[in-house]
């Protein structure tokens, strides 16, 4: 049996890691695992080559995806799902493990009803992707967001002043969250609750009153940005602040233990699941299992944001 794997949409560090599982199990089953470069793509270009053991040594500790990845246009089209689909018929691969968001699972939904087996494994940063807890590269943007904070905090406090920390998350907030509360930020704006300055403010006067000499506000890139957020925090407050954005600066570099680990349990599942001709499906990590949910349930829901940590935050941002 022929499979191949391919990595899609936004890079998330640990997707090397889970095409390392996935080539590695496929072959300790005496599968063929085909590497296919730049996602679809590539698939549509026929850009692809059988994967050796070797071929993905000394990558599970890298950052971004050996195999390269797209938002492919051309992909979109129902011409172009056709062609893809015939692409791997032509190949002679029967299934598709695809790495990678939301996007790139409907795009797998696509190849399904054109006949294709494939299994998808969640990788984006922004932990948006529901019947999931995490998806790979979560966590290290994760750390990195609260890298980031840690050294704000520094120059913060020495200047006494207030930093807007701007994350990546599209339009989730669950990023911006767990920088927040990690980080422990005065406040997090995230999109799925209003953004209310005066409040922000009013957190603001009250640090201040009691002598807090620094703060650190953390905004969502869906909620609002984080120049705006800033200008309106000067206007209320009368001082000047900073903004730091931290755009792709999240999206890169070495892949925490945590994404490795997932990212080696989803990718080797997602073979698993093909060989047992259990498709159509994404993997996920539920609390210490992996778990399996066909991908129409996948793309039809919605990832809530997790309220009761949102409220202790504000807690604990005193
Ligand atoms: O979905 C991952 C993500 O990094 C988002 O957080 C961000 O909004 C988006 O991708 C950026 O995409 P691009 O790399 O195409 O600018």
């Amino acid at each position: 049996m022929k499979i191949g794997v391919l990595t899609s949409g936004g890079d998330a560090p640990g997707m090397n890691a889970a095409i390392r599982a996935v080539v590695r199990r496929g072959i300790s089953l005496g599968l063929t695992v085909y590497g296919i470069r730049r996602g679809y793509d590539g698939l549509l270009d026929g850009d692809f080559r059988p994967m050796g053991v070797e071929s993905v040594g000394d990558i599970i500790h890298r950052g971004g995806t050996i195999l390269h990845t797209a938002r492919s246009e051309r992909f979109r089209l129902p011409e172009g799902q056709d062609l893809a689909a015939a692409r791997l018929r032509g190949a002679g691969i029967s299934g598709l493990v695809v790495i990678g968001g939301e996007g790139s699972f409907k795009g797998m939904i696509e190849l399904g009803k054109r006949g294709i087996r494939a299994v998808g494994v969640p990788a984006t940063i922004d932990n948006d992707i529901p019947f999931t807890d995490y998806s790979i590269g979560f966590d290290t943007a994760l750390n990195t967001g609260v890298e980031a904070v840690n050294r704000l905090r520094d120059t913060a406090t020495s200047h006494e002043r207030v930093f807007v920390v701007e994350t990546m998350g599209r339009e989730s907030g669950h990023l911006a969250l767990a920088v927040g509360v990690a980080g422990g930020a005065e406040s997090i704006l995230i999109p799925e609750l209003p953004v209310n300055i005066e409040d922000v403010c009013y957190k603001l006067r009250r640090g201040l009153d009691r002598g807090k000499v620094h703060s650190i506000i953390v905004v969502a890139e869906g909620a609002t940005s984080g120049m705006d957020v800033a200008k309106a925090i000067e206007k209320c407050m009368g001082m000047e602040l900073r903004v730091t954005i931290l755009g792709h600066v999240q999206r890169g570099g070495t892949p925490t233990a945590f994404d490795r680990l997932i990212a080696s349990r989803m990718g080797a599942a997602a073979v698993d699941a093909l060989v047992q001709d259990n498709v159509g499906v994404m993997v996920g990590i539920s609390g210490t299992k992996t778990v399996f949910t066909p991908m129409t349930e996948v793309v039809k829901s919605k990832k809530e944001i997790d309220l009761e940590l949102y409220n202790m935050a504000e807690d604990l941002a005193r």
